[in-house]
């Protein structure tokens, strides 16, 4: 047994799902370790929820395995697995009460009335709804609500939990103070978490790791920071932060590095490709570009011409277009002056900053 088998909480092996001809999730095998937040991250249509409502037993798999525990859960029945989950459409019973709400699973599996009511309590008051228990849920703003809907899947401690985006229907403040909560929760009881979301800001700051989805496969799966400092494939790179992406052919290899010929020159980069693909791309992030010329080893340039300034706030980016059309993203440097639109620009990063993928 590998080291990740024996922290496995659910493992699936080749699990798939086809409807009709159409794919909705290949083969896909991976372990989701206990007690981790793992996020699904992907578009629309990658085949985020269905590999959830197949972990839930809530959609039967075309083929392949689940394993919970060690043990065959593939065809298990919704109701005996136990978890806990949050939809984005909080589904809470209307007529029934913040409290009641929250006691059902606790009925459901028959502890003691006292039992019930200390938990209750102790649940309402980690999402901060002590106040709030004799409320029915149309009387309670759209987050109350998913915070009845976290209390209620929390309380029962479950020992998995699955999430198909619960903050979709939240504006953005109010997303990002529950994306705090909900992590906070995720510690507070050690629970295994899958979390779906298309939001790569949102996968980033409440994941242990990542699994990043395209058209029904998995791209990668890593920490955070695996993935930003290292993608794999271009859709990685592109989808999780911002990465200048340079197209090119592969152009043989130079020491530790591959070569890339693209329009714009030949460059180099750490290999991230798991194929030898001709057509490949090198990727740079924008903080490892300077405006500038060098002649040392170490860096690779490429000449273009400022075509727009963007102000975010924290800092104004530069737009470069290069002579193939592609365009580049620099964040200027606070201290330098800020060039005017229409100049030619020298912009040089660290061979070792970048990356190249197929
Ligand atoms: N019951 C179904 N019948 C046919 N196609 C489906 C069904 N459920 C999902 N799909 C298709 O499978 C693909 C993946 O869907 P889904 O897993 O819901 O994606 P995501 O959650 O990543 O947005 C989509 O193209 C979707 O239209
Ligand atoms: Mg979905």
């Amino acid at each position: 047994m590998t080291a990740d088998q024996q922290q496995a909480k659910l493992v699936l092996e080749g699990l798939s799902k086809q409807y009709g001809n159409f794919t909705a999730l290949e083969p896909t095998s991976l372990t989701v370790r206990n007690g981790e937040f793992l996020t699904l991250l992907g578009p629309s249509g990658s085949g985020k929820t269905t590999l959830l409502q197949m972990v839930a037993g809530l959609a039967e798999p075309s083929a392949g395995r689940l394993l919970v525990d060690g043990a065959d859960w593939t065809y298990r029945p919704v109701n005996e697995r136990g978890m806990g989950m949050v939809f984005q459409h909080y589904a809470l019973f209307p007529h029934m009460t913040v409290a009641e709400n929250v006691a059902f699973p606790l009925q459901m599996r028959k502890l003691s009335a006292a039992e019930v009511r200390s938990r209750i309590e102790e649940t309402l008051r980690k999402v901060q709804l002590e106040k709030f228990s004799h409320r029915f849920p149309k009387e309670l703003s759209g987050g109350q609500q998913q915070r009845v809907a976290l209390a209620r899947c929390f309380v029962f401690n479950p020992n998995v939990i699955l999430m198909d985006e619960p903050l979709g229907a939240l504006d953005k403040a109010l997303r990002e103070h529950m994306q705090l909560e909900i992590r906070r929760l995720h510690k507070e009881y050690a629970t295994t978490v899958i979390y779906v979301t298309h939001d790569q800001e949102e996968a980033l700051v409440m994941s242990d790791r990542i699994c990043v989805m395209n058209h029904a496969r998995v791209e990668q799966l890593g920490s955070p920071h695996q993935i930003y400092a290292n993608p794999e494939t271009l859709f990685a790179a592109t989808f999780i932060g911002h990465s200048n992406v340079l197209k090119g052919k592969r152009d043989g290899s130079d020491g530790e590095f591959a070569r890339v010929r693209t329009a714009g020159g030949t460059f180099c980069g750490r290999d991230m490709s798991r194929n030898q693909a001709g057509e490949v791309a090198l990727v740079v992030r924008p903080e490892h570009m300077r405006i500038g010329e060098t002649t040392s080893a170490e860096f690779d340039s490429v000449r273009g011409r400022l075509t727009d300034l963007v102000y975010v706030g924290v800092e104004t980016r530069l737009l470069v277009a290069l002579p193939d059309d592609s365009i580049l993203t620099l964040r200027h440097d606070a201290a330098g002056e800020i060039p005017s639109i229409g100049q030619e620009i020298v912009t040089h990063w660290p061979k070792a900053a970048a990356r190249v993928v197929a």
